[in-house]
């Protein structure tokens, strides 16, 4: 795996007779690698002839300043684990390389950056637009693979890329959990094992409520009852849960025949944010 850590470097390769022809598959990343990461890993690794990961923890998208300073960092371990998924390239760029005269990029969020999670994390996602546009920018994947975890991030990084009219193809993927239902992320690296286990139980309470979901439910209520289960855990604390529509995540506020929903919530482990949802049909 070639290890590549400025721009300039990365560009020369780049525009190099290995690219010639080559399909790219692009997984951006900031870094504390987990089975979830490695599952777009392998999927790029199948559909593309060269696979590109970087590592960037992208401090624009932080509302909150030690969330970032917190941010786990294992670069050693990230190494290892793509170079024994056949990885082709980690790009680990510097923050002044990165945002050197780069102002941002602007889109027409639609309100999406306003809503569940852009309503606790406000420039969050005009952040991770920042970093991503940057990157693809640098990258000119043909492909570029997201894990549904970040369910809104996935949706405003389809809209951008079809307003900007990059030729990207954006490839969804599905959830990674641990054997408990938890749902791999950098930052249950910063739950001690007690709190892993009490963390484990949201997915076990969304699972709970979305098996035994009937048409006739009103989702106001079900979002009531879910969160008052879950806030009832020590250490687990409710910040939001919406139904919404998969794809333009309008709330939904009616089941009907055909729909297809997200259940999407973020709740506070004692001092972990963790995000989740769930895909449900009628
Ligand atoms: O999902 C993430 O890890 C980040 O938001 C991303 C897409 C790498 C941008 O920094």
């Amino acid at each position: 795996m070639e290890i590549i850590n400025t721009v300039k470097d990365f560009e020369s390769y780049r525009n190099s007779f290995i690219f010639n022809n080559k399909s790219i598959g692009f997984i951006p990343t900031m870094g504390a690698l987990h089975k979830g990461h490695i599952s777009l890993v392998k999927r790029s690794v199948d559909e593309n002839d060269i696979t590109i990961v970087s590592v960037f923890v992208n401090k624009r998208q932080f509302n909150d300043q030690s969330d970032y300073i917190n941010y786990p960092v294992t670069t050693e371990r990230d190494i290892e684990l793509l170079e024994a998924e056949n990885c082709d390239i980690l790009f680990i760029p510097s923050d002044e390389d990165i945002y050197n005269n780069y102002e941002g990029h602007k889109m027409d969020f639609m309100g999406l950056d306003k809503i569940y999670e852009g309503e606790f994390r406000p420039g969050h996602f005009q952040g991770v637009v920042d970093i991503v546009y940057r990157l693809f920018e640098i990258i000119r994947p043909d492909r570029a693979y997201f894990g549904e975890k970040d369910f809104q991030q996935l949706a405003i990084i389809k809209l951008m890329t079809k307003q900007s009219g990059l030729n990207i193809d954006i490839v969804p993927c599905p959830i990674v959990r641990e054997n408990s239902g938890l749902a791999m992320s950098s930052r249950n690296e910063r739950l001690s094992d007690d709190l892993r286990i009490k963390a484990a139980k949201i997915y076990q309470i969304l699972k709970k409520y979305s098996s035994a979901l009937t048409i006739n439910d009103s989702p106001g209520d079900i979002i009531k009852s879910i969160a008052n289960e879950i806030n009832k855990e020590d250490y687990l604390e409710t910040e939001y849960i919406i139904f919404c529509d998969p794809e333009t995540l309008r709330p939904i506020e009616k089941f009907e025949k055909n729909m297809n929903i997200r259940l999407c919530l973020a709740v506070w482990c004692k001092k972990v944010r963790l995000i989740d949802n769930i895909s449900l049909h009628f």
